[in-house]
């Protein structure tokens, strides 16, 4: 689906300016670019990026396809983007450089989950469930200054990895997988996928 090409494209942006954050906060860089920082993730990350994953992706999914409506991933997802944005908020407003590791960290981990799980769920059920593209929207004037402003960003502070954070696919690298999520299987399996799962591996 674009939308789903669309979304891994931006993630791509995102999280290399996530690993920017993280020299920045790391690092000790410039005190004023937090600010920066802070307009690109609250204008491109969570406006144009989570608005669309919020907006199009999540209510299509819940409303045709056969899981429980508040179930994990999808709240594990949500919670994550209202977290996010309260991160944002700490940022601009205090340069709080622990809310910017703390950030990065989920940034990294919550774009590993949607690559891994939920877009591969989406791009899987939608269309079996007749759904094939979603609408989309192009970015606004000020979506498109503050993707520029990220390229700036990442040639300031370039993209540093956090050494302490081992990065994986799927719910087994998910910190919400036991916690508040029982994982893929056991919270949107239907019968019929359990049945054809156990066929197969006998
Ligand atoms: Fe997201
Ligand atoms: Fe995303």
């Amino acid at each position: 689906m674009k939308i789903l090409e669309a979304f891994m494209t931006e993630h791509e942006l995102i999280e290399r300016v996530a690993g920017s954050l993280y020299r920045w906060a790391v690092e000790g860089g410039d005190t004023a670019d937090a600010s920066r920082f802070a307009t690109f993730f609250r204008v491109y990350s969570g406006g144009f990026h989570h608005g669309r994953e919020d907006g199009a992706l999540i209510p299509a999914m819940v409303e045709h396809l056969e899981i429980p409506p508040d179930s994990s991933p999808i709240r594990v997802i949500q919670e994550e983007h209202e977290k996010l944005a309260e991160l944002t908020l700490r940022l601009g407003e205090h340069a709080d450089r622990q809310a910017a590791t703390e950030m990065a960290r989920m940034l990294w981990e919550h774009i590993d989950k949607e690559n891994s799980v939920l877009f591969v769920e989406a791009e899987e059920r939608l269309p079996r469930a007749g759904v094939f593209e979603l609408d989309d929207r192009p970015m606004t004037v000020e979506e498109e200054a503050a993707s520029l402003l990220a390229e700036e960003l990442i040639e300031r502070y370039k993209p540093l990895e956090d050494p302490e954070i081992i990065r994986g696919d799927g719910c087994i690298a998910c910190s919400a997988f036991t916690v508040t999520c029982r994982g893929i299987e056991a919270e949107w399996w239907n019968r019929w996928e359990w049945e054809e799962h156990l066929s197969k591996s006998h």
